[in-house]
Order: structure tokens, then C-alpha cells, then sequence
């Protein structure tokens, strides 16, 4: 799964998954932007990756801000004179039943989880199309099915889906491919703030009976990000031990 060389952009990259990814990648010789909202994140990532022996930049920027994102792409561009990969991984959820979700909660959930990835997206994909090459991989959830209490989360990640399927047929002609991973239950700072009842409930009905890892997804974005991977495009391919074959679960 060859990456060598490969700019690549991971999004929310300070924690969790984006994290593990933007490590991993490194570890394959892609030259990687840590990207997040909060520096302190940036920096101990940054570092972890310059310490062992990978190349990185960091970039703080608010991706729900077109301004922000428009500057980071330039500053990716400027710095390494492309950019082939882009992962949309940053995430947050509001999790209440309907009649408490308030404005705010939609509001930010699809900013965060939605309109920062057509934000993105947008920008990478006009140096992509210059290059005729570019590698999209879109972290959604498989909540995106349905799930109580998660209906701004879930709406986003669904949006996430079809937002994968219909670039992929608009950009298949110009050497990008767009992907999809919605990982399933992941031991992150997001995993860990939901309330343990809640996830021990949650591991009593996760078929493997464990929970994954983030190289568990990041080994994955790495194989749609690979040159190997030209031929597959708006893909979902689930990572969760199982848990997307019930039906109802
Ligand atoms: N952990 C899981 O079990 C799980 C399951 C399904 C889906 N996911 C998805 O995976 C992705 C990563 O989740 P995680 O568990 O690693 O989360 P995390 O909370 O550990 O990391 C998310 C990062 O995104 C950053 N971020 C938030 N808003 C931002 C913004 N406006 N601009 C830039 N950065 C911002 C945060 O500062 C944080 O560092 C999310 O999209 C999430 O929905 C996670």
C-alpha cells in the first residue's frame, strides 16, 4: 500500500483516530498535515512524528470557516507544492432526543461533521483536478443508519455517505477517488465521553465483543489512499468488528 511521498491533509488530526492516521501515515513516508482547532494537540502530534523520523507540518485552523480553509490548502500548497490526500476526519457529537436538541446542537454537529467536509473538499479537490490525482477518504459512523438520541450526528454522517457517492461519479474522470470508512465502536476521547452504562451497554452487543483501535481505521485509510486503490471509488466500507450486519442493533 504505497503512500511514499504522498501530501496528505487528515483533518481533526490533534485526537483519536485522525491521530493514529496521521501517525501511520507518517510511518509510510507520507509527508503529513496535522490539522485541529486546538495547537497544544497540533504540537504533541507534530512532535511525536518529527521524533520518529516522519515529516509533518501543523496547521490550526477552524474547518467549519471558509476563510480558515481556504488558507490552510494555500499553506499546504505553498509549503509542498500539492496536495494528493485529504481525510475529513474531524467529528463532534450533541447527543439528545429530539425534543431537547436545540438549535445549536443541529447547528454545530452539521457544521463540524458536514459542512466542513464540502469545505474541504472544494479546496483540495481545485489543486486535485491539476494534478489529474487525489485520494478523499471520509471517516462517517455507522450511526448514519440510525440511532436514538443521535439525530444531528446521524443526519451528518448520512450526508457524509451520500456526499461520497456523488463525487466519486463527479470526479471519477480526473484520477480522484472518494471513500467512505464508518468506523464502529473506537477507543478514542470521543468513545470515552459517552457515559460508561452507555458503553458497557454498547460492548454487551458488539459482535466481536471488543472495541477497535484507531490503526484499525487508520490501516484502512491508508489502503484507500494508496496508489494501489485507483480503481475503487464511492465506496463504504465499514470497520466494526461485525456490528453493521444486524439489522436492528
Ligand atoms: N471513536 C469512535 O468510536 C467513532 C465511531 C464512529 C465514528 N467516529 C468518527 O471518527 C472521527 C474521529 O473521531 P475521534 O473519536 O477520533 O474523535 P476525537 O474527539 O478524539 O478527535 C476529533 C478531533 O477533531 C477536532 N475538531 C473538532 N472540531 C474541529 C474543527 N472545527 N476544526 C478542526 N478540528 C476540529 C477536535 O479538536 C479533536 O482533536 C469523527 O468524525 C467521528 O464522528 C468515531
Amino acid at each position: 500500500m504505497n503512500i511514499k511521498g504522498r501530501v496528505a491533509l487528515i483533518t481533526g488530526s490533534g485526537s483519536g483516530i485522525g491521530k493514529g492516521t496521521a501517525k501511520a501515515m507518517a510511518e509510510r513516508g507520507a509527508k503529513v498535515v496535522v490539522n485541529d482547532i486546538v495547537q497544544d494537540k497540533i504540537d504533541e502530534v507534530v512532535g511525536e512524528i518529527n521524533v520518529a523520523g516522519g515529516e509533518a507540518m501543523g496547521i490550526k485552523s477552524d474547518i467549519t470557516n471558509k476563510a480558515d480553509v481556504e488558507n490552510m490548502f494555500k499553506k499546504v500548497v505553498d509549503a509542498y507544492g500539492r496536495i494528493d490526500i485529504l481525510v475529513n476526519n474531524a467529528g463532534i457529537a450533541r447527543d439528545k432526543g429530539l425534543l431537547k436538541l436545540t438549535e445549536e446542537d443541529w447547528d454545530i454537529v452539521l457544521d463540524v461533521n458536514l459542512k466542513a467536509v464540502f469545505l474541504c473538499t472544494q479546496q483540495a479537490v481545485t489543486y486535485m483536478r491539476e494534478q489529474n490525482y487525489g485520494r478523499i477518504i471520509n471517516i462517517a459512523s455507522r450511526a448514519w443508519l440510525g440511532w436514538p438520541t443521535q439525530a444531528n450526528y446521524a443526519a451528518s454522517k448520512g450526508g457524509m455517505v451520500s456526499f461520497t457517492r456523488t463525487l466519486a461519479l463527479e470526479l471519477a474522470k480526473r484520477g480522484i477517488t472518494v471513500n467512505c470508512v464508518p468506523p464502529g465502536l473506537i477507543n478514542t476521547p470521543l468513545w470515552m465521553s459517552v457515559p460508561e452504562k452507555i458503553r458497557e451497554n454498547l460492548l454487551k452487543i458488539q459482535p466481536t465483543g471488543t472495541i477497535g483501535d484507531v490503526y484499525d481505521i487508520a490501516r484502512t485509510v491508508i489502503f484507500f489512499a494508496s496508489d494501489e486503490a485507483s480503481y475503487i471509488t464511492g465506496q463504504v466500507l465499514y470497520v466494526c468488528g461485525g456490528k453493521s450486519i444486524y439489522a436492528a442493533m
